[in-house]
């Protein structure tokens, strides 16, 4: 009798054991049905930094709607704690890239090199509140939002902490530092380049083992 009961035991863990792997199976199934064919997937997986744009700026219409999808992104406690500028003025990019090249010499030696912000006519200007510790994520997960919707429709982008450096730590370049007005408390950041790309550079690799589900 003991018997018998230790084998119905054991069948019915081994039919639960099996049934868990069915369910995990078909989960892992969905999920991957899920994602394919995913629009917003599809939108993350396939965007790549842009280094190389069409001459003409975004127009200020499509840009005006991915700014609104940058403010839209989630903040801590709603504070916002960022301000925005948007450049599409060639005398203000190119004159600031004057004095870049001035000071890097070597740079202006590409000669696919047209401006400091890789090659784009319109430059957004990120600057985060100081007096909030978590502004920098704001910042950051403001830029994703408009980076990710202008890839959405077919707008490339870069974002760059280069020429950020450069302008608030190069004395020459103040004057375009003022112009873009940051208010008092914040400090530039970074900035993303936007343009109609002209490259379709290749995926870079990433590193998965850089997450783990923890037991
Ligand atoms: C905080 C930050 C700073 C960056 N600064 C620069 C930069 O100064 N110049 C540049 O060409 N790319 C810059 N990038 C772009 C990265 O090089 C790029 O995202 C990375 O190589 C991965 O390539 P992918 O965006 O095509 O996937 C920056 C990206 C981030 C997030």
């Amino acid at each position: 009798m003991k018997s018998i009961k230790l084998m119905l035991t054991g069948i019915s863990l081994l039919l639960l054991c099996g049934c868990g792997m069915q369910v995990q199976k078909e989960s892992e199934a969905t999920s991957a049905n899920e994602s394919k064919g995913n629009a917003v997937i599809e939108n993350m997986m396939s965007r790549r930094s842009i280094r190389k744009y069409k001459p003409q700026a975004v127009n200020r219409d499509t840009m005006q709607i991915i700014l609104n999808c940058g403010i839209n992104a989630p903040n801590g406690q709603n504070k916002q704690s960022w301000e925005i500028r948007v450049v599409d003025n060639p005398e203000f990019i190119n004159g600031l890239t004057e004095v870049y090249k001035k000071q890097n010499p070597k740079a202006a030696e590409d000669p696919n090199f047209k401006n400091m912000f890789r090659n784009a006519s319109t430059v957004v200007f990120i600057a985060n509140d100081k007096s909030y510790d978590l502004s920098q994520i704001d910042c950051g997960l403001l830029g994703e939002n408009m980076i990710l919707s202008a890839w959405s429709m077919g707008i490339g982008s870069c974002c760059l902490g280069g020429p950020a450096r450069f302008m608030t730590s190069t004395p020459e370049a103040a004057d375009y530092l003022k112009k873009l007005d940051i208010p008092e408390g914040y400090q530039l950041l970074y900035c993303i380049a936007f343009g109609y790309p002209d490259e379709t550079p290749a995926a870079k690799p990433r590193n998965a083992e850089k997450f783990r589900f923890i037991d």
